[in-house]
């Protein structure tokens, strides 16, 4: 697929081969997961205007819209509050940090689960070991940390423009900490993600949400369990949700509910676990999407 035209409707198929069909729904779409980078988001990092339009289509037809992403609430703020907010459309309720904050439509923490101090305190003393400290990223509810500033954190503030606060081990023991985003390139990645869930894995979560990037999480949490209480605090069944993401972070919520897109710019794996595959997210992944699942 080499177009760029939001216009000239793209196909999504199933794992077959067939182009998908509205006809074959089962149940009407009440409600819309949206993953954000690589998803929502293009590869530079922006809602391109035909994505911005159709989500914006869908809520007037009474179609919830709930952000769910690896980045906490105040990094999608930075990065698409003023399109949300031009569009009428809002961050509240969402899923955050992969789920371990998820708001229901109140703006309530209805899932809240810290990364706890032991395990913070492990996953220190390993990466220290393995001389992986600089290339880390630590999250709390309200800002970034890292231990110093470098070439790479540098080159992952293009994807998420927020400074990391530098901090020292002292400071360190007391911050309560929600995710671990470790910055590889592609000559490491799987070397470092092997390492960290051979050591880690029966703990916590360890997954290659984007790019290069490894992300840790609570072991419970996962976008999926988001989609569930959102749902629930709605009242609408799974089964009258949409939901579609590109990365190793979204394959729970991919395969949790009936209908699930992932994007042609995913991974193998991902695909595997997704009901049907679209356009790229540089082809308005979304708008297509909405297009085809819902009479816009
Ligand atoms: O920076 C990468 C993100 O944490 C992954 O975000 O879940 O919206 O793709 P995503
Ligand atoms: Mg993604």
């Amino acid at each position: 697929i080499t177009t760029n035209e939001g216009n000239k409707m793209l196909e999504i198929k199933d794992k077959n081969g067939e182009n998908f069909e509205k006809k074959k729904l089962n149940d009407e779409i009440k409600i819309f997961f949206t993953d954000l980078d690589g998803t929502l988001l293009n590869s530079e990092h922006k809602i391109s205007k035909f994505n911005l339009e159709s989500l914006k289509k869908a809520k007037d037809k009474g179609i919830k819209i709930v952000i769910a992403t690896g980045r906490p609430l105040f990094s999608a703020e930075s990065i698409i509050g003023e399109d949300i907010k031009k569009t009428n459309l809002s961050l509240i309720p969402g899923i955050y940090l992969n789920g371990c904050i998820t708001y229901d439509c109140n703006g309530n923490k209805i899932i809240n689960h810290i990364i706890n101090h032991k395990l913070k305190m492990e996953i220190y003393h390993f990466s220290k070991k393995e001389n992986i400290i600089p290339y880390i990223i630590w999250y709390s509810l309200e800002k970034t940390f890292s231990f110093s500033m470098n070439d790479v954190i540098k080159d992952y503030m293009t994807v998420e423009s927020i400074t990391p606060e530098i901090i020292d081990d002292n400071k360190f023991k007391d911050i309560i900490i929600y995710k671990v985003l470790i910055c590889l390139n592609q000559k490491n990645l799987n070397h470092v993600l092997k390492l960290y869930k051979n050591e880690f894995s029966h703990k916590i979560n360890v997954a290659n949400t984007f790019k290069t990037y490894i992300e840790m999480f609570h072991h419970n949490s996962n976008k999926f369990e988001g989609v569930k209480e959102i749902c629930k605090s709605y009242n609408i069944s799974i089964n009258n949700a949409l939901v579609i993401g590109d990365g190793e972070n979204d394959i729970e919520m991919l395969q949790g509910v009936p209908n699930s897109v992932t994007l042609s710019n995913a991974s193998d794996k991902v695909k595997e676990c997704a009901k049907y595959i679209g356009p790229s997210n540089d082809d308005n992944a979304v708008h297509h999407v909405l297009h085809a699942f819902i009479d816009l």
